[in-house]
């Protein structure tokens, strides 16, 4: 499988990269592809509702031409999407957030005077996140989101790894959040 992830942290050796480290070997030891695009260094500007990308049912179309752009060939070609992100205010970080927007139109054609289809349907898309409170209480909403995203698109979603930042002073990576991101992996390439 092709892996593409979308990583929005804007700290390069920030908690999220230590949690995609082991999950990213694993990804690569089981012979998965894997390729990593870190959002903050792209321009991805918000989606303005003009509709131009309701207009060609063929393929994703935008009157904004920046890197959401390429990052939609990049998700097209690709079979399983990480959304990897820090939780920001309850949600992903403003990259991600801009993209996810900028996807929803461009790649469902829902919003034109008929309905057509999702272009990306029956892709999978999994979360890798890191966040201050419990996860059940810092990922919740942003993990609801994006089942919800998913329902609507027609993708696959594939489930959610979650670890919690006790704060600037103490280590954050250790042994047992290792484990958890090797296993997600496995498990991502088991389906
Ligand atoms: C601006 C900002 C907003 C945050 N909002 C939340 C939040 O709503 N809920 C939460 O649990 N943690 C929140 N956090 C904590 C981060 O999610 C946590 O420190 C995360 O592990 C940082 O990941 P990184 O090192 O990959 O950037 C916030 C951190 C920042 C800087």
């Amino acid at each position: 499988m092709k892996f593409l992830i979308l990583q929005g942290s804007p700290r390069k050796n920030g908690n999220t990269m230590q949690c995609l480290q082991p999950f990213c070997e694993t990804l690569k030891n089981a012979g998965h592809e894997v390729d990593l695009v870190w959002l903050y260094d792209k321009k991805i500007a918000g989606c303005r509702a003009c509709r131009f990308c309701q207009e060609d049912w063929s393929k994703f179309t935008c009157t904004i031409q920046d890197d959401a752009v390429f990052l939609a060939d990049q998700i097209m070609s690709s079979d399983c999407i990480i959304l990897a992100t820090p939780i920001y205010s309850w949600y992903c970080t403003p990259p991600m957030k801009a993209l996810l927007d900028r996807m929803v139109y461009g790649m469902n054609m829902y919003y034109g005077e008929r309905k057509g289809p999702s272009l990306w349907a029956g892709k999978k898309m999994a979360i890798v996140t890191t966040c201050g409170y419990r996860p059940e209480k810092g990922a919740d909403l942003f993990e609801e989101g994006i089942r919800r995203y998913c329902r609507h698109s027609q993708l696959q979603y594939m489930g959610m790894l979650a670890e919690r930042h006790l704060g600037y002073q103490s280590a954050f990576m250790d042994e047992t959040k290792a484990a958890h991101a090797r296993a997600f992996a496995l498990k991502l390439c088991k389906v």
